[in-house]
């Protein structure tokens, strides 16, 4: 199963937006796994969510002094997961070694926390324009999907559909054809050649044309397109990433990224794109088979399909897991 896979867990996995997590302590599920995500004066960190002593949850509990505290029976873990305390222990008594909680590396980036739940610590994938002043970054989601990721990641990285799925929004079904383009492959990303869409309004201002969208992929998990109109070098970037809950649960994030003035608040950028996104869900929530099949011999592609060839290969390279077995 995908949420078991060793190749996701060695990587970094959006967890939730930063904005999210309060100093209460916090349950999220990743991977079919209970984390518990608290916030003390060193920042968010998270732990498996589980007191070694008699199994509680230790997300039920609070932090007190910066530590996280058992409401079971009041044991206390600092950030490294140590036991601290251990209150029915007479005074002298040492706490044992062993209690400790498990600790999760967790990396606090983009607007969203990420963790390495086999915490080998890999590189983390670099996203420029939330460093670049230039642009604007409104964060989407969390969206739930009753899906495996990868039919999502795959989804957005599929030109195909724009002028069917989202007609009238992000294409229109006269102008379905989609010219070839080339996949290229870096040391840290794969990425497509521009391709023209034709959209019948870019830019609000009731005005079709051809727009350029390419399509980046960083990570298993998380990838990204732009949209650049020529006539003005106005650029929207969407990085999509996905947090794997359980078999075929994902919650989808983003962070929509623009160098121009959109006439529009972050409310309404993030309604539109709800709204975009709701459109796909009930493709990608009904896809059979449910994993992603890797094998290029089953389903039939077109040259237009490209992108997605190349991340189903990629995923393949990488080993990635996506049987039910
Ligand atoms: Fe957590 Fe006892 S179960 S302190
Ligand atoms: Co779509």
């Amino acid at each position: 199963m995908i949420v078991e896979d060793n190749v996701l867990r060695s990587d970094w996995i959006v967890a939730g937006k930063i904005e999210d997590i309060k100093e209460a302590p916090k349950q999220v599920v990743l991977m079919s796994e209970r984390i518990v995500l608290f916030r003390n004066e060193e920042g968010i960190h998270a732990f498996k969510d589980l007191c070694i002593h008699r199994g509680a949850s230790l997300s039920l509990g609070c932090v007190k002094d910066g530590n996280l505290v058992c409401n079971y029976h009041g044991w206390e873990y600092n950030s490294e997961g140590t036991c601290v305390k251990i209150p029915q222990l007479p005074e002298g008594r040492p706490i044992p070694l062993k209690a400790k909680a498990m600790n999760y590396l967790c990396k606090e980036a983009y607007g969203f926390v990420w963790i390495n739940l086999n915490n080998n610590n890999p590189d983390f994938f670099s996203y420029p324009p939330y460093m670049d002043e230039n642009y604007r970054n409104v964060l989407w989601g969390p969206q739930e999907v009753n899906a495996n990721p990868p039919r999502i990641v795959e989804n957005f990285l599929d030109v195909g559909h724009l002028a069917f799925i989202h007609e009238g929004f992000l294409g229109v079904q006269e102008h379905a054809v989609i010219n070839d383009y080339d996949v290229h492959t870096t040391e840290d990303k794969i990425y497509c050649d521009e391709i023209a869409i034709f959209q019948p309004d870019p830019d609000g201002s009731g005005q079709s044309k051809d727009v350029f969208y390419t399509y980046e992929i960083l990570r298993p998990l998380t990838v990204l397109f732009t949209k650049r109109d020529p006539d003005t070098e106005n650029k929207m970037t969407i990085l999509l990433t996905i947090m794997p809950v359980e078999d075929r649960k994902s919650i989808a994030f983003g962070v929509m990224s623009f160098n121009y003035d959109t006439g529009t608040t972050d409310q309404e950028i993030i309604e539109f794109q709800d709204m975009i996104f709701a459109q796909d869900k009930p493709i990608v929530e009904n896809q059979k088979p449910e994993e992603l099949p890797l094998d290029l011999q089953i389903e039939l592609s077109l040259k237009s399909d490209r992108m997605s060839i190349a991340y189903r290969q990629y995923l393949k390279r990488l080993g990635v897991t996506l049987g039910t077995d």
